[in-house]
């Protein structure tokens, strides 16, 4: 920590929970193999260290050379090559990694893992290795229905294996059903969730609040903001991957909803009010990101308003304000040491007067943290210039991802509730 209290961060990752860890990669034999190359490359370019072990099936599919590329690692192919990367110790892989991913999973390497077998280097990894355990099975729609895989799949799945997938879609045969692959960036969003189980924030539970709102003129039209979600999912995923249990409660987003977490998704300020006033009875920290629309027709429309050639009015009233809805309902832990949310942080998007406004913020809506963005320059960005701003301090974080942002709020409320608790 900075004297201010700004979480310091490794540069170039924006605090990835990937950056660092290893991970072994196994690919066994369906056709989907050559979609673990772009897994190992949004592992790899996240800072993973990733050693990817092939089944022999794999390996006709995909070259090991091709995996090599991307990951600057040996591959491991082959049992008991003395040159190869284990040489003659076949377990080495596993006892180093910190997550196993067998991506894409076939029906009979899903079989061999249920069944403890050890008759390749993929399999042996697997048996030999302690660390949490993530497939993606990949498999025509009747051989993942069957009943043995299926029996197979609960097997693992009570050993802790955490299953993603399979998609329902078009298969490489022209069939329609459930067998392929989950999306790559879906897969690797699930290993970084099983990375973060034992971080600083397990046991605790984080409401997020993301995106705009939407209140409705009549059924077909309404008013809301252009606000993205991006921040707020990006704080949703930063606290999952220090191993909170998350519920997000979402507007509307042309986001996907990320992997291990409640999405709650909903539509008006009111919507959202309800959804956090719930959730934040038994939450530790909450963090509203959302960008609630200040206000609402007074009354929407039962029917479509009708193109008429006079001026029209809209008459508004204002909507509640969640944050201070929160103050007033829970007290504050400064006030009563059983008051949850222990950890409240809310957000300040200002054209001027950033800190003015930001302090005034904190104040009104009783938060212990407000991120204070300038607009309109972060709209719609990839970066933004936040500026943390508590009761005792005024901490810029200089230019940083979204994503870093995100990082940076994760890891504070991690130290304020180990200093609170
Ligand atoms: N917020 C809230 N309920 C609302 C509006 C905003 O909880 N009805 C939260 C936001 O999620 C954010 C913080 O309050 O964390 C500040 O949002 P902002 O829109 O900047 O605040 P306003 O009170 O609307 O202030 P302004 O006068 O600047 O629009």
């Amino acid at each position: 920590m900075t004297s201010a209290n700004v979480p310091l961060q490794a540069p170039g990752h924006d605090g990835d929970g990937l950056c660092g860890r290893r991970i072994v990669l196994g690919v066994s034999g369906s056709i989907a193999a050559y979609k673990a190359l772009a897994i190992a490359s949004e592992m790899a370019a996240a800072g993973a260290l990733i050693d990817v072990v092939l089944t022999d099936a794999a390996a006709a599919l995909v070259t090991p050379l091709a995996f090599q590329a991307i990951v600057h690692r040996p591959v491991v192919h082959r049992l008991g090559d003395p040159s190869g990367p284990m040489g003659m110790d076949h377990v080495a892989h596993a006892h180093t990694a910190e997550a196993l991913v067998v991506a894409p999973a076939t029906a009979h390497v899903i079989a061999r893992l249920a069944l403890g077998l050890a008759d390749d280097a993929l399999t042996t990894t697997a048996l030999a290795c302690r660390a949490p355990l993530v497939v993606a099975p990949a498999m025509e729609p009747d051989m993942w229905t069957h009943p043995a895989t299926q029996a197979h799949v609960a097997t693992l799945t009570a050993r802790g294996a955490v299953f993603v997938g399979p998609d329902d879609g078009r298969m490489a045969s022209g069939k329609h059903g459930q067998g392929r692959l989950a999306d790559p960036a879906v897969v690797v969003d699930h290993v970084r969730a099983v990375l973060g189980h034992g971080g600083p924030l397990t046991g605790r539970k984080v409401v997020v609040s993301a995106g705009p709102t939407r209140e409705p003129i009549d059924p077909v039209r309404y008013l809301s903001n252009h606000s993205s979600g991006r921040m707020g999912y990006a704080v949703a995923r930063a606290v999952r991957d220090r191993g909170a249990d998350v519920v997000l409660i979402s507007g509307p987003v042309d986001l996907a909803p990320p992997a291990a977490m409640t999405v709650v998704a909903v539509e008006t300020a009111r919507d959202m009010l309800d959804a956090v006033l719930t959730h934040a009875a038994t939450a530790d920290a909450v963090v509203m990101s959302a960008a609630v629309a200040d206000h609402r027709p007074i009354e929407a429309a039962a029917i479509k308003l009708k193109r008429s050639a006079a001026d029209l009015a809209l008459a508004l009233t204002p909507n509640p304000d969640i944050l201070i809805a929160l103050g007033a309902e829970f007290p504050r832990w400064s006030e009563d040491k059983r008051g949850r949310p222990y950890v409240r942080v809310g957000f300040a998007a200002e054209t001027h007067d950033l800190v003015a406004h930001a302090r005034d913020k904190l104040a009104r809506k009783s938060v212990d943290l407000i991120v204070a963005n300038p607009v309109p320059e972060t709209f719609g960005g990839r970066n933004s210039s936040a500026t943390f701003v508590t009761p005792d301090a005024v901490a810029p974080l200089g230019e940083r991802s979204k994503d870093g942002v995100a990082s940076a709020i994760a890891d504070w409320i991690a130290q304020r509730l180990a200093d609170m608790l």
